[in-house]
This record gives C-alpha cells, sequence and structure tokens, in this order.
C-alpha cells in the first residue's frame, strides 16, 4: 500500500503516494476558490489582462503543494498506525487550509512554510513545474511563488505574453526604484521601494504621461457638457455617449432606419429610474430623457426586431439581411455625464461632437474568425475589427498606440538617467511599454461599439460578458480620456495595482515560451506537470485573442518580434474542435482535437518527473462567475454533453498511458455550499491526478475489478471523509480510487471478451461506493440501522406495521422499541418516521435513555435550521464526540440515499450538516472550555 510502481522507458523508480492521491480538504479549497472567482475583490493578478476560464490561483496552490507532499500512508515506519496518519496528515492539511486564506500574496511566510514542508519530501530539491497549457497562467504564477522554477508554455502569443509578465518581467524588476523624474526629483522622495511598487509606480507616472500627451492631440474630440441650471450649471466631463445602431425597415411602405434597442432603461438603480424616450418625427427618431412612467418595449431581442416607426415585426434573418445590405448606422440615445457623486442623464444634444474622419488602421483590417456561433458581427455587416470601433475610439485607441510606442524614448533616457546601465535600461523600458500595452487592452474592452451600459449599476460594461464577441445593437461610447470605468487613467491605475500583487511574494524562476503542446519539442528534464488543457470546442481561445493581437501587434510587435510574427494568432495547431476550420466537417475538427490531445500527453508521459501525479483540470463549468454562475444545464450551449465529455477525457487519458489515482471536483462558485443534488450541481472543476501505467501492466476480469474495489474503497471513503468532502461531492471523489484500480489494468476484461468501457467502470465504482456506506452501517446502534433501511424504502411516507415489523427483526430490534426512543410513530396498524419539525424541542441527550444516532443527525439538523449553529455546536457538545461523529457518517450514507431517489431538499439537510461540522466542532469546543472556565472560576 502507498506506494505506485512506474515504469518507463527513462525511468523505473517506486513512487510514493502523495496528497492530493489520498485526501484533501476540499470545502476551504472550494471557499478559496470561490472567492478567489468573484468580480471586485480588488487588485489581483487577473487583473493585468483579460483571459478566458481563469484557474483559480488557491486551486491551483493546493493542488501542487498536494502534488509534492507524500500522504502519511506512504511512510509506515514513520506512521504505523491509522491514528498516526490521520494525526500527520491534518497536519499537512493544516498547511493547505493556511494556504487558503485571502490575499495570500501578502503572506511571504506561509509560502514560505509550505515551500519548506515540500522539500521536506523532494530531497531538498523542487522539481521544475511544466504547464503546457498555461493560458492566463495561474498555475506556473503559482508555482512560482511556491518556489518551483515555472515553467509556462502555451500556443498562443497573448497567453505567452501575460506568463512572461508574470514569471520575467514583474520578477526582474523587484525592489527597484522608479526611474521616473517625478519620483527622483523630489527632495522628500520615498525610498526602499518592495516588490514590483517601482515598475508599478512607472506604469502610472508614463501612463499619465499618455494621457497628457492623449488630451492635447485628441482632447477637443471628447467636449465637456454644460450641466442643467439645477445642478450648478458648471461644464463637466462625459462619462459616456449612449448610441443605437439601426438598420432600415424591411416594409416597403416604411424603409424607416429603425433603432434597435435592447432596453430603453438607463438607470434601474434604486430609487432612480430613468429612460430614454423615442420621439419619431418623420423618418427621423430622437430620444427625450423621462423620469417617470415606464419605458418603450425593446425594439430587439434574441429572437428578432421591431420597426418602431411603423410597428412592424422583423425577423431576424431580415434583420441581418438588411444590416449586410443597408449597412448599420447609429443615432444617438442620451449622454452620461459626471456630477461628482452621480450621474446625471442628457438628451444627446447637449454637448455637440466634433464630425470625425475615420482613420485607416490598416493593421486592425483583419477580418473575425468565420466562426458564427462565437462572433456575430460579421453576420450583421461588419466582418473587421476594424468594423466594431467608432470612428473616435478608432482615432483615440490609434492615437493611444502611437503614443505608447513613442514613449519608449522617455523611459529609456530616464531609465539612463537614474543609473541603469544600457542593456538594463533597454530591458526596463521594454518592461514598462509592455505593461503600458496590457493597459491599452484593459482600455479596449471598454471602448469598443460593443460595450454596453449597464442600467443596474451604472457602468460602461466590457465586451467580455461571455466567451464570445457578440453584436451589439445599442452600445456605449466611454470617455476615454476620463476618469470613470474605462477611460485610460482607470485602466492604467489599476492595471499597475495588479502589477503590484504579482510582484508580493513573487517567485524569480520562470519562463514563458510557446509550443505547440502537441509537436515534438525537446526539454531533457523531468517535470512536476499541472495542467488545464483546452476542452474540445469549449472556447476560441485564439479566435477571441485576435481582438487583442491586432492592437498588440501594432504596439508592441516590434520588441517581441518572434511572438507577433504572422498577421493573426496562429490557429492551426489550436486544439480546438473548430469545424469552421475544416471547412464545416465536425467530424474531422473533433479527430483534430482528439489526436493532438493524445499526442500531447502521449509527450507528457515522457517529459514527466514519476515521482510525482500529473495533474489535469477538467472544466466542467466555464462561465465565469460574473457571466452567471448557477445554470444547472450538463450540455453547454455548443451542444457538448458534459458528462460524456468527462467520459471521453478519462479515455483519453488512458489511451495516452495514463493511470487515474485520484478524481477531486472543486467548486469555485460562491453558491457552492447551496449545492444539493449530484448529477445536476456540476463542479466547476475536477482535477486529476495521474500516474503513468506502467507498459508491462496486465489484464484482469471484471470479477477481479470488483474484488478490489471491495477491498480498497472502504480505506479510501475513510480518507475522502477526513478531509470533511461535502457528500455532494464524494461520489465524483470516489471516482479517483475507483478509476486508480480501474486504470491499473492494460484491459479490464467482460464475460463477453471485450475490454470494459469506462462508462461502465464509473457505474461499478458508484454501486460499490453505495455499497461500501452501506456496510459503514456497522458502526451503528440496531434503531438506526432499522430508520436506515425503512426511509430508503419509504421516506417519512407511512408503511405497513407488518412491514415495519419484520424488519426490526432482521435489524435486531423491536417496533415498540423504535417508538420509545422516539424514531417513530405507529397508529392504526401504519407506521411512519417522526418528521424533524415533530421532533420534541426539550431533547436531552444525556436524559435520552435509548440514545439512537439517527435521533442525534435529526436534532442536530434541528438545530442548526432553528438556532443556528450556536444551538447545534451546544447539542453537539451535549451528544459526545462519538456519537456526534456517528452522526457525520450517517449523514453521508442518508446524502447518498436522497440523491439516488430525487429527494433534494432532504439531501440538502445532510450536506450542509457535513458542510458546518467543522464549525460546530470548534463551537463545541470552545463551549466546553467556556463551561469549565466557568465552574472554575465558580
Ligand atoms: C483552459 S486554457 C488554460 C487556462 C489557464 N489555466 C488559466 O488559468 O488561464 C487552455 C490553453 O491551451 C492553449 N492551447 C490550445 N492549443 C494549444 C496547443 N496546441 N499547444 C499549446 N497550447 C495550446 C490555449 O491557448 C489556452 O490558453
Ligand atoms: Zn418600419
Amino acid at each position: 500500500m502507498g506506494e505506485y510502481r512506474v515504469t518507463s522507458e527513462s525511468q523505473t523508480i517506486n513512487n510514493r503516494k502523495k496528497l492530493i492521491e489520498v485526501a484533501l480538504p476540499l470545502p476551504e479549497i472550494n471557499d478559496a476558490s470561490a472567492y478567489d472567482k468573484m468580480p471586485g475583490i480588488g487588485p489581483h493578478p487577473k487583473g493585468i489582462h483579460h483571459w478566458w476560464a481563469r484557474l483559480p490561483l488557491p486551486t491551483a496552490r493546493a493542488v501542487l503543494f498536494a502534488s509534492v507532499v507524500d500522504d502519511p500512508s506512504s511512510h509506515p515506519d514513520k506512521f504505523p498506525t491509522e491514528e498516526a496518519q490521520n494525526t500527520e496528515r491534518e497536519r499537512l492539511f493544516d498547511i493547505v487550509r493556511e494556504l487558503m486564506q485571502k490575499k495570500l500574496h501578502e503572506h511571504p511566510e506561509v509560502y514560505a512554510k509550505a515551500r519548506a514542508e515540500m522539500l521536506k519530501h523532494v530531497d531538498g530539491t523542487l522539481p521544475p513545474v511544466l504547464d503546457p497549457f498555461s493560458g492566463g497562467g495561474s498555475i506556473p504564477l503559482e508555482a512560482a511563488r511556491l518556489g518551483f522554477d515555472a515553467h509556462a508554455a502555451d500556443l498562443n502569443p497573448i497567453a505567452v505574453l501575460l506568463n512572461k509578465c508574470n514569471l520575467e518581467l514583474v520578477p526582474r524588476w523587484l525592489d527597484q526604484q522608479p526611474v521616473n523624474p517625478k519620483v527622483r526629483q523630489n527632495v522628500l522622495r520615498k525610498t526602499g521601494w518592495r516588490g514590483a511598487g517601482g515598475l508599478a509606480e512607472d506604469v502610472r507616472y508614463y501612463g499619465r504621461l499618455v494621457r497628457e500627451r492623449a488630451t492635447e492631440k485628441i482632447g477637443h474630440l471628447y467636449p465637456k457638457v454644460k450641466l442643467p441650471k439645477e445642478y450648478g450649471g458648471r461644464e463637466t466631463n462625459v462619462i459616456a455617449w449612449l448610441w443605437a445602431r439601426t438598420i432600415q425597415c424591411p416594409n416597403p411602405a416604411c424603409s424607416a432606419r429603425a433603432p434597435l434597442v435592447r432596453s430603453f432603461w438607463l438607470c434601474r438603480k434604486k430609487p432612480r429610474y430613468m429612460h430614454a424616450k423615442p420621439m419619431l418625427k418623420g423618418k427621423d427618431v430622437s430620444f427625450v430623457i423621462c423620469k417617470d412612467g415606464e419605458p418603450e418595449k425593446e425594439t430587439t431581442s434574441g429572437k428578432g426586431a421591431r420597426c418602431l416607426f411603423c410597428g412592424q415585426t422583423i425577423s431576424k434573418a431580415q434583420v441581418r439581411e438588411m444590416a449586410t445590405r443597408h449597412g448599420v448606422n447609429e443615432v444617438p440615445l442620451a449622454v452620461v455625464a459626471d456630477v461628482g457623486r452621480g450621474r446625471i442623464y442628457l438628451p444627446s444634444d447637449a454637448v455637440i461632437c466634433p464630425e470625425i474622419d475615420r482613420p485607416e488602421v490598416q493593421e486592425i483590417e483583419q477580418d473575425m474568425t468565420n466562426d458564427r456561433r462565437w462572433f456575430s458581427p460579421p453576420l450583421y455587416g461588419l466582418p473587421r475589427f476594424s468594423d466594431i470601433f467608432t470612428s473616435r475610439q478608432l482615432t483615440a485607441m490609434v492615437t493611444l498606440s502611437d503614443l505608447i510606442k513613442d514613449i519608449h524614448r522617455d523611459v529609456l533616457r530616464d531609465a539612463k538617467e537614474a543609473g541603469l546601465a544600457s542593456a538594463g535600461a533597454e530591458d526596463y523600458r521594454k518592461a514598462v511599454i509592455t505593461c503600458l500595452s496590457l493597459v491599452f487592452d484593459r482600455c479596449l474592452r471598454f471602448n469598443d461599439a460593443l460595450a454596453h451600459w449597464a442600467s443596474s449599476n451604472e457602468k460602461v460594461m466590457d465586451v467580455f460578458g461571455l466567451q464570445a464577441i457578440p453584436m451589439a445593437w445599442d452600445f456605449a461610447e466611454a470617455n476615454i480620456l476620463g476618469d470613470s470605468v474605462g477611460a485610460w487613467n482607470t485602466c492604467s491605475d489599476y492595471v499597475a495595482d495588479c502589477i503590484e500583487v504579482i510582484g508580493k511574494s513573487a517567485g524569480n524562476n520562470g519562463k514563458g515560451r510557446q509550443i505547440d503542446a502537441a509537436s515534438s519539442w525537446n526539454d531533457p528534464r523531468a517535470f512536476l506537470v499541472s495542467t488545464d488543457p483546452p476542452y474540445y470546442d469549449n472556447i476560441g481561445y485564439a479566435a477571441l485573442s485576435d481582438f487583442f493581437y491586432v492592437w498588440l501587434r501594432r504596439t508592441i510587435g516590434n520588441l517581441y518580434p518572434d511572438l507577433f510574427k504572422t498577421i493573426l494568432v496562429p490557429k492551426a495547431p489550436e486544439l480546438t474542435a473548430a469545424p469552421e476550420r475544416f471547412e464545416g466537417n465536425k467530424e474531422k475538427a473533433k479527430e483534430h482535437f482528439e489526436s493532438g490531445f493524445r499526442k500531447a500527453f502521449s509527450a507528457l508521459r515522457e517529459k514527466m518527473d514519476l515521482r510525482f501525479p500529473l495533474t489535469v483540470y477538467y472544466a466542467f463549468k466555464q462561465e465565469d462567475e460574473k457571466a452567471g454562475d448557477d445554470g444547472d444545464s450538463e450540455v453547454s450551449k455548443n451542444g457538448v454533453d458534459r458528462t460524456t465529455g468527462w467520459e471521453t477525457l478519462l479515455d483519453a487519458l488512458l489511451t495516452s498511458g495514463f493511470q487515474i489515482t485520484a478524481t477531486w471536483p472543486v467548486r469555485a462558485s460562491q453558491k457552492w455550499r447551496m449545492v444539493a443534488r449530484g448529477t445536476n450541481a456540476l463542479a466547476s472543476y475536477i482535477v486529476l491526478a495521474c500516474r503513468a501505467r506502467p507498459s508491462d501492466a496486465l489484464q484482469c476480469t471484471r470479477r477481479d475489478f470488483m474484488n478490489q474495489l471491495k477491498k480498497e474503497l472502504p480505506a479510501a471513503l475513510k480518507h475522502l471523509q477526513q478531509g470533511n468532502i461535502a457528500p455532494v461531492d464524494l461520489a465524483q471523489a470516489a471516482i479517483g480510487p475507483g478509476m486508480a484500480i480501474f486504470s491499473r489494468y492494460a484491459k479490464v476484461m467482460e464475460s463477453s471478451g471485450r475490454p470494459m468501457t469506462v462508462r461502465t467502470a464509473l457505474n461499478l465504482i458508484n454501486q460499490a461506493l453505495d455499497e461500501v456506506l452501506a456496510e459503514q452501517e456497522a458502526e451503528f446502534d440496531a434503531d438506526t440501522r432499522w430508520a436506515l433501511a425503512w426511509f430508503d424504502q419509504h421516506g417519512v411516507d407511512e408503511g405497513e406495521f407488518g412491514v415495519a415489523e419484520t424488519l426490526s427483526r432482521a435489524k435486531n430490534t423491536a417496533v415498540n422499541g423504535l417508538v420509545q426512543a422516539g424514531i417513530i410513530s405507529a397508529r392504526g396498524g401504519k407506521v411512519r418516521l417522526v418528521k424533524r419539525d415533530e421532533l420534541p424541542a426539550d431533547w436531552d441527550p444525556t436524559a435520552d435513555k435509548r440514545l439512537t444516532v439517527w435521533e442525534a443527525t435529526q436534532h442536530l439538523i434541528r438545530a442548526l435550521d432553528k438556532q443556528g449553529e450556536i444551538g447545534a455546536a451546544e447539542l453537539l457538545s451535549n451528544l459526545g464526540g462519538g456519537l456526534g461523529e456517528n452522526a457525520r457518517e450517517l449523514s453521508y450514507r442518508l446524502y447518498k440515499i436522497c440523491e439516488r431517489k430525487g429527494w433534494s431538499s432532504e439531501a440538502l439537510a445532510y450536506n450542509s450538516l457535513v458542510l458546518v461540522w467543522p464549525e460546530l466542532t470548534r463551537l463545541a469546543t470552545s463551549q466546553v472550555g467556556k463551561m469549565r472556565q466557568g465552574e472554575l472560576e465558580f
């Protein structure tokens, strides 16, 4: 036990089981990951640039740590008993829990402690970490912070650039003074800049300089607005201009330009309500701002549109046709102005904007991908990236791009004057310019004609609410030279703050490289591999990132000639099943993905350091939190069935020569504690731990497999429960140890002579789990065992007395005894379980003559429900540890029954009890402590 024998052509080693292959404190990892995904948690490494479906940092961190430290069962010499192993495991859990605290970057000492622990398990040298699909870079960033040499690879140039920022650019300039003259010439200047503070300060400084220069050049395009008298009549900044796009009405008798608007609300923030009311005059429309009344019904929705002039409904197909044939124009809806502490809405003629010649920006005149599922502007006659900007936006972005390019002279001069040697000054300039280009990209998200006005929080919302570039009919044009969301200044300050965060607890040994994971690339090192690969056609990373790439290439292409050689992001080798790359052929697209995936993972099998499991993330749900995280659908919007997808992944890993040793469902949504049902409530990610399967692995039969499951699952289950896994996640986590057995063999043969499929194996594992949980019953009293069996058959409904009696004989108890125990009520030949709300409120376990685990569990849930955690904790301390622990175990079993029966609210009760367990035990002990103290004082 506790070891995996692994061989490959190059290495033969006896490997120790790692913590991640046995147990994890999953609830704490979930909580921390959910927090990390929340919008509005302040500066965070993710803030330097948008990336689609970034992994939460705490998950990446916990997984790396638990892949390095041995599970105590690997050291029977040091931890000979189950109890000793549990204690040691609990100590390791505590380190993981410490690693899960908020804003960990501010606690380098916690990283250091984790590093010191890991070093004990690897004889003093950490292995290099490789993430071949590193994307936004969560895994390599955490690897570097934990002290590994971090190697980030990706095919996508922007991903590579972001990883270079995290691992190379920022760490290179730690603890460095800013070079800008303002700081240097200030006699009272701050000294001792820590972390990336100096670099961040320079980003702020040169950012301001860019804005000043931009204001000189294009300030006149953003005229101020005169406030109405009741607001003091002064001039103030416009926050945004709101527009509606129009198409020509297909009704020949009308042919007006019909404005398409998703909602006429301007502000819906209690108690303020404001909307734009359309006023028609001949074939023209203008809008007045109204405080009262209901707004006009929207004129466009997912289904189609409606002409404001003649009332005709316009089908989606007609909208597309008219837009393509006659073009789309814009009409002004309203102007939002800044009144210090709030916003007001003014009619568009409150401010006169100059006419603007549309600049030609050759680099941006590139077609968007022809994948119409996610890129819809081309369907409406806007095929190129340049088409999704207004003339003013295009002018502003070109001006900013030029200014960033130009400012390199200033930075270089200042850096030299600040005493940096020539080569160093060159590098520093590159760092600052790169950071400014990230600021630029942040601006892009808000300053395109697809960004919209959110009436609920009165802000410009960026284009990437979804992992797509969808057409927007009404849109908001932010004042890029102002100070609100989307303005250059706001973006530059925010990106600078995020750079500072990256610099905190930063590691100093990392690299970002552009590599096609499916190609044969060489590196003599053996890596600890942890990765979150792309999955079928989930997200079109390459196509989406063209949006930024075309601009980045224009602005910093000369600084990174290798990264920006191609006009658009390289698409062909990208691992995605995108039919549009194969003339619409879905089969070919699928084949491209699957064969590439296998190639990549077979290569990793050769590159991995066999002492550690390779960890792979499978994203069940990839919506980002702000895009809404409550979709329960098992079928993603593009039709990939996630359950089948999961089986396919397991299969792909098995055929690439891996054995699966653990499967951890991680829930990174705020609402995860409320999740009731296993199948409907998908985890955000499953983390799989994999080992290279020996090339000489044996075959076995179905019966061998089942016997092995029965033998090994009970201990595995105990370990999962030690981590207080949520009952809702038990089945998913049990797949790990089950698959470890299945995939240990080259094949499991069915009696038909065919090899067992992954789907069958998964079913058998789930059945075995049920049986093992049923066996845990042996630890419960007879009355509880009777109640369990009854509950399974009848729930809380009535049943026949005779049936109850027969059952009671089988369980070695008696019906009248069960009545006495307060578990059932029996009347008129019928029997049923006592419901929770019928339980005696003044129940005192110490006075109960026939105490059962069943009652204890039901009372705990009721106390939790009625009196909260304190009440439940009080009850728990009266029950005593042993009975309490049994109640927790019973909850797992009851959950599984409810899940099978589809009783979801009952299931939720048991899930919740387990989840608050650590808190209850903590409170219970501290209360006992208090009572003791009280006694003493008395
Ligand atoms: C799921 S994402 C990784 C996200 C990342 N974990 C994060 O936190 O942002 C998958 C990545 O695989 C990359 N990718 C796709 N095909 C690739 C290939 N053939 N070689 C290398 N990387 C590839 C994509 O560019 C994307 O960044
Ligand atoms: Zn019309």
